[in-house]
């Protein structure tokens, strides 16, 4: 069956930045399936040729070394532009008719993709409704949401009802760019592959887990969004908790989208609910100095750019050991990475009684250094029986031989064209994960509050994060990769 991936949104910056290079280097490597076609709707007036052009010039730009003017030429003419308004009724009547001339009415199996503001979700969804578009008749119909989905539980739920109302759950893609990541499915592989960690993966094993994602970058012109979302809403909703989720969840029976899923929620459900001092105790927030001073930011806004969160997961494997969740802008270097902690030996029989060896842990590289280093204690030579943490290292880059990886979109657009929704949010998900951010930012406002810590750019947040974590006995694995 042929296909159609219909952007809508199709002059934003995610289309020309991230869409059209990865189903560029999808169609390079020979993946994108034959007769597939891609249709961008916006409202600005192009002719198919015009959007041609303005597209090559932004995919080499974008897809770097991986662009050529060759492979380009054959990729161009699968693609089409139809003008719309996503208001407008009569636009999708155009877009109705237009999309069944290409197809020449043969069953195609569509994708639509929403990488339009938020604020166009709902409406964008009703007229596809209206106009039948989603209706599988002659062919299936999906629908890819970008991030965010809703801006709290309340939201979340509504704007569920309202694509239910128009698409089943089978039908909706709703997209993370984590889970596209290949080092966060290798957490999968890493887990449920091998024999020689996943007996070690529990309470009985692990003295704590650490996520990280840590930007170098600030705000930059993103004031308008940033400022009515912090990053709790941006990051910690959707990243860092789906990070938490394929690192704590139990292993599904087979690789299947509802498996995968179902056993994802479980740990959503198992997360401790704070409650009174809790949101003192173990939560952290701060900003980055100069934030009031980016372009659109609002006199003294309260808008967090750092947060650090203590959460626990009351279950079986994990009851007791403590999940560190941390991101921020400003911070000293671009890392995304988690850090399983193994517990220390019960007796350290080589002298240096004061040392707490640092070894036991294996740190998983999500991004940029990816890979997996296993830290563990070494005899130093020739000095008695004193030890040191040394690691055994693996890089990815190495081993496919310095290509570059993938990026994340090539493999959602993919397995969204081929019906495949394991790396992608299911709405019971999406709603338990605002049911855990939705109480940390109602408590951030009220008078018990912790406080905003300002916090120096270059660095690792605030200070007062590190004491935190010493006064739970416990370091933040601070390493730029
Ligand atoms: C986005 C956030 O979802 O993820 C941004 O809105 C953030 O604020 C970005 O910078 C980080 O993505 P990546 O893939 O660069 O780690």
């Amino acid at each position: 069956m042929s296909n159609t991936i219909v952007i809508f949104g199709a002059s934003g910056d995610l289309t020309s930045r991230k869409l059209i290079p990865a189903l560029y280097r999808l169609h390079k490597k020979g993946r994108l399936p034959d007769q597939t076609r891609i249709v961008g709707v916006s409202r600005s007036p192009y002719e198919h040729d015009a959007w041609r052009e303005s597209l090559r010039e932004t995919t080499a730009k974008f897809a770097g070394k991986s662009f050529s003017a060759e492979a380009w030429e054959t990729f161009a003419p699968r693609i089409y532009y139809q003008p719309g308004d996503i208001q407008d009724a009569d636009s999708f009547a155009q877009l109705a008719k237009f999309l069944s001339e290409i197809e020449e009415g043969q069953p195609t199996g569509r994708v639509y993709y929403l990488s339009t503001m938020p604020q166009l979700y709902e409406p964008a969804i009703a007229q596809l409704g209206k106009a039948g578009l989603a209706s599988e008749d002659n062919g299936t119909r999906r629908i890819i949401i970008e991030k965010p989905f809703g801006t709290d539980l309340k939201t979340a739920k509504e704007l569920n009802v309202r694509i239910h109302g128009v698409f089943s759950e089978d039908q909706i893609y709703r997209i993370d760019h984590y889970l596209g990541k290949e080092t966060v499915q290798n957490i999968f592989a890493l887990r449920f592959a091998n024999s020689i960690f996943e007996p070690l993966w529990n309470r009985n094993f692990v003295d704590h887990v650490q996520i990280t994602v840590a930007e170098e970058v600030v705000i930059g012109r993103r004031a308008g969004y940033y400022d009515t979302s912090g990053i709790l809403r941006d990051m910690f909703q959707n990243h860092l908790l789906q990070l938490m989720m394929i690192t704590a969840m139990e292993p599904p029976a087979k690789y299947e989208s509802t498996m995968v899923r179902d056993e994802k929620v479980k740990v959503l459900h198992s997360v401790r609910k704070m409650t009174g001092g809790d949101f003192a105790s173990q939560t952290m927030r701060g900003q980055y100095e100069g934030y009031l001073s980016e372009e659109g930011v609002p006199k003294g806004s309260q808008t967090e750019t750092y947060a650090a969160l203590k959460l626990y997961c009351d279950n079986w494997r994990w009851r007791g050991v403590p999940f560190f969740l941390r991101s921020g802008k400003g911070m000293s270097c671009r890392t995304t990475q988690i850090v399983i902690q193994f517990k220390n030996v019960p007796h350290m029989m080589f002298g240096e009684k004061s040392r707490v060896p640092m070894g036991n842990r294996l740190v998983i590289q999500v991004q940029p250094a990816e890979g997996i280093q296993l830290h563990f204690e070494t005899k130093v030579p020739d000095a008695g029986m004193k030890t040191r943490t040394n690691h055994l290292d693996f890089n990815f880059q190495d081993s496919i031989g310095g290509d570059a990886m993938p990026d994340a979109y090539q493999r959602l657009l993919l397995d969204a064209v081929q019906g495949d929704a394991s790396l992608f949010a299911r709405g019971d998900e999406v709603e338990l994960a605002w049911g855990i951010i939705d109480p940390i930012i109602e408590a951030w406002k009220s008078p018990a509050a912790p406080p905003l810590h300002i916090y120096p750019t270059g660095l690792w947040g605030p200070v007062e994060a590190s004491e935190w974590m010493q006064k739970q006995k416990r370091e933040w694995f601070d390493v730029c990769p």
